[in-house]
């Protein structure tokens, strides 16, 4: 990965250079890099799925958007089989746009929708959960996790968080969790037990995998799912699937990619909805300047709490 100079992005049919502002980081930038992702774009790439920015140039066919309107990145092939927000201008078919919702800070924007609307397929993807439900959220400070948090709590679920850190645990009890448990330490599953029996899990929305995949499917109740997000600890090292049977539990593959345009476009819509039920927001781990990215990717690596954003051009 390496800062360079590049051709000024041109604005084709349907399309609109950004001046981008600030860039969110996301882990799946570096699996990208990392050629363990499914896109293989041609290289040089340049990373960067979230982001906002001010229109300078605008392509023929383009209407209802002008040079200088603020807009933020909203799902695309932006950053993926196509030139991404770590860069000054990026060229932007304007389906992938959405307007900055009213009261947000640039900062809160940039990095929000990818996260947000992987959290909200998650915890809708198994139909309609009756309110109250019990949502467990793994790796719950980092990007997915605390919008899975903020969400759960604003659809009137109870919510247990994990995390492996004391002050982050603390602070995702001010975001909505009703508890929080440290997944490390070998006792965290009887505690959760305990704490809502006779009834186990609803929903566990899992950013981790790895060892802990199996733990979060032994707090599961009857007819408990798992919405499979990330893999952040790697390949599950056992699995017994007799542990699915007598519970009827069901786990299933989120892939925010695989909204549509209108379809991530309404589900971002149902997201800002619910956050202004609680008065939610975004919430911002770091703020690197554009040349400290890789220093930005090992915030993100080291675990944040929410998101790791770039100062490209500044506000
Ligand atoms: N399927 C999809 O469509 C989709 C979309 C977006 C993201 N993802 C994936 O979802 C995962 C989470 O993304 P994110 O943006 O929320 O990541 P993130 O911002 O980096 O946060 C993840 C959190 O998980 C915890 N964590 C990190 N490494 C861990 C490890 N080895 N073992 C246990 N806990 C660990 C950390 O929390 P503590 O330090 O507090 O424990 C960290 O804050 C990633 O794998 C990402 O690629 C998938």
């Amino acid at each position: 990965m390496r800062l360079a100079e590049v051709p000024e992005p041109t604005a084709g049919a349907g399309e609109v250079v950004l001046q981008i502002h600030y860039a969110g980081l996301n882990p799946a930038d570096r699996y990208l890099a990392e050629k363990q992702y499914p896109a293989k774009p041609p290289l040089p790439h340049i990373l960067g799925r979230d982001g906002i920015g001010t229109v300078v140039a605008v392509g023929p066919g383009v209407s209802g958007i002008a040079a200088g309107d603020r807009r933020l990145l909203l799902r695309g092939a932006v950053g993926v089989e196509r030139h991404g927000t770590f860069a000054e201008r990026v060229a932007v078919p304007i389906e992938s746009l959405a307007e900055i919702p009213p009261g947000w800070s640039a900062t809160e924007a940039a990095g929000a929708t990818l996260v947000y609307l992987t959290a909200y397929q998650a915890l809708t993807m198994w139909g309609t959960l009756p309110s109250s439900s019990v949502v467990l959220v793994t790796g719950a400070s980092g990007g997915v996790g605390v919008a899975a948090v903020q969400l759960s709590a604003a659809l009137g679920h109870t919510v247990i968080a994990l995390s492996r850190s004391e002050p982050k645990r603390a602070r995702l009890l001010q975001l909505g969790a009703s508890q929080c448990l440290d997944p490390s330490e070998p006792e965290w599953r009887l505690a959760l037990k305990r704490s809502i029996a006779p009834r186990g899990v609803d929903l566990a929305v899992d950013n981790i995998g790895g060892p802990l995949l199996p733990e979060v499917i032994e707090t599961l109740g009857d007819e408990g799912r798992v919405s499979l997000v990330g893999r952040l600890a790697g390949p599950v090292p056992s699995f017994n699937t007799a542990t699915l049977f007598f519970r009827r539990i069901r786990m299933g593959g989120v892939a925010v990619g695989a909204y549509g345009s209108s379809e991530g476009r309404a589900a971002w819509l149902e997201v800002l909805a619910l956050l202004a039920r609680t008065g939610a927001r975004p919430l911002v781990d770091s703020v690197l300047p554009f040349a400290r990215l890789p220093e930005a990717f090992e915030r993100l690596a080291a675990g944040p709490m929410g998101k790791v954003l770039l100062a490209v051009g500044g506000d």
